[in-house]
């Protein structure tokens, strides 16, 4: 049973049986945004049905807001804290992997695999983002209309398995992004409705099929990948060479399906994450002509044309300041977890109790006019080094924080500022009028029906 402490939190109003699924079905970013409203800690029950569930009384989640409880839970104190429990599906996707496994595995998975993401280390990468990029426009045709979400989702999906695995996969993208789309709709749909979370996926129905089906299609293209790097003896210096010949104190390697996982959570993470934020750039950066304007400006003085690479990124001060400020109004990862293993009382007096959830929201606490005035204007200037001075540095978190801060961070920005740099030189892209661009909040924040525009070729 939850052992409440503190009666000083608002409670948000929610339906005595279903809590707070029937408003988190509806639009979880409004509900969110609509708990805040209450407090910088708000309680939000999960209702008679998932006490019964989890046989706990008075099962919730509190919700911060406030940067200083937000560092306390994701960095000060951050041992108190495990990842929430996942529902089936996405335990099904992402196995022991290093975004869903806990400690002391985390620990060790972690320490092997962060080399790999060091400063020095992903400059090697820029070529192949360059590159790939390049390879992808080279089939844009000037006039035509693009769904650029997809687009993106491909390219990044190329970029990530060249660079992690060494693997060409250019051809079979589509397919697998579809899979992967499959994937998180069917992890939030039991989420948000109990009937998904507690079918189990042997009943066949359609979206147990579905979801099977884009299970194996990740599963054959993953085992692949692992089952060709064996059969070629070859042993690049990449991600996958690690995994596989990483050896525990007795000597003995990964098994299969360990390798499995680890391999598939940076395959997913390391593409869907940034095509989005890309997606979300691409959507603004259409509406705002007097940033794009200053954007290409920096590009011609900067880069005059060429391609960039990894030396330019420093210089390429405002196409970051650009990608930074998409990731503050979209942040992909919109919504982050955890349950509480013991009592915790935060920088603001309150208690968190053992077993209660705790929700941490970039979306909303990136909209926080009392940190961002006029929070919905799209303006890259907040990330200028003076506006930066004396903002609390977890008003803005789209990468998280802590131990399980994003571990592919400096991999992503540069691809974002790479993939800007290389496509806005090229092409101009304009909304399609009649379309309404929405987030929608899957696992991560994507633009619901995608972003249709028409490409123009600049000369
Ligand atoms: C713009 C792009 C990206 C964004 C916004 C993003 C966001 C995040 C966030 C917010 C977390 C923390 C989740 C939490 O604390 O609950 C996270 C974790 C993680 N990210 Fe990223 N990410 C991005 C790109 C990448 C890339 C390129 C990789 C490369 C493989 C990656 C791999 C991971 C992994 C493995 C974790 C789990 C880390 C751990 O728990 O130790 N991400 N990411």
């Amino acid at each position: 049973m939850i052992n409440e402490q503190q009666t000083s939190v608002p409670q948000v109003p929610t339906h005595w049986l279903f809590g707070c699924v029937p408003e988190f079905r509806k639009d979880a970013l409004d509900a969110l945004m609509n708990y805040a409203t209450y407090g910088d800690v708000v309680k939000v029950r999960y209702g008679l049905l998932v006490d019964l569930i989890k046989r706990q009384r008075g099962t919730a989640a509190y919700l911060l807001s406030h940067p200083e409880d937000i560092k306390h839970v994701l960095a000060t104190n951050d041992r108190n804290y495990r990842r929430i429990e996942f529902p089936p599906a996405a335990k099904r996707v992402f196995g022991q992997g290093l975004i869903t496994s806990e400690d002391p595995l985390h620990r060790k998975q972690r320490r092997m695999t962060q080399p790999y993401f060091h400063r020095q280390r992903i400059v090697s990468y820029a070529e192949i983002m360059v590159q790939k990029t390049q390879q992808h426009i080279q089939g844009w045709r000037d006039g035509a209309t693009v769904n650029v979400a997809q687009e993106m989702m491909q390219l990044t999906l190329s970029v990530a398995c060249k660079a992690f695995f060494n693997m060409d996969l250019t051809d079979k993208t589509n397919e697998l992004t579809r899979a992967v789309t499959v994937g998180q709709h069917h992890i939030i749909r039991q989420f948000r409705s109990f009937i998904a979370m507690l079918t189990p996926e042997f009943i066949p129905t359609k979206n147990n099929v579905r979801f099977r089906k884009a299970i194996r299609k990740l599963d054959d293209t993953i085992y692949g990948i692992i089952q060709t790097r064996r059969a070629s003896g070859e042993r690049p210096n990449d991600v996958l060479s690690m995994l596989l010949d990483a050896r525990d104190e007795e000597g003995h390697p990964m098994s299969d399906q360990q390798v499995r996982d680890e391999t598939l959570t940076l395959f997913l993470a390391g593409h869907d994450t940034t095509a989005n934020a890309l997606s979300w750039t691409w959507y603004l950066l259409s509406r705002h002509p007097e940033v794009e304007s200053r954007l290409l400006g920096e590009l011609k003085e900067v880069l005059s044309g060429r391609l960039p690479t990894v030396a330019d990124v420093p210089k390429l001060v405002y196409t970051e300041m650009v990608f930074a400020e998409a990731l503050r109004l979209y942040p992909p990862g919109y919504l982050l977890s955890r349950t509480a293993l013991g009592n915790d009382l935060l920088p603001g007096g309150i208690t968190i109790p053992q077993g209660a959830d705790v929700w941490l929201c970039p979306y909303l606490v990136h909209r926080d006019p009392r940190v961002w005035p006029e929070p919905e204007r799209f303006d890259p200037e907040r990330f200028n080094p003076e506006a930066k001075e004396g903002r609390h540095l977890y008003a803005y978190f789209p990468f998280g924080g802590g131990s399980r801060m994003c571990i592919g961070e400096s991999f992503a920005k540069m691809e974002g500022v790479l993939l800007i740099a290389t496509i806005a030189q090229r092409f101009k892209m304009t909304l399609l009028s009649g379309q309404t661009v929405v987030p929608e909040p899957l696992v991560t924040l994507r633009p619901k029906h995608g972003v249709q525009v028409q490409l123009c070729k600049r000369s």
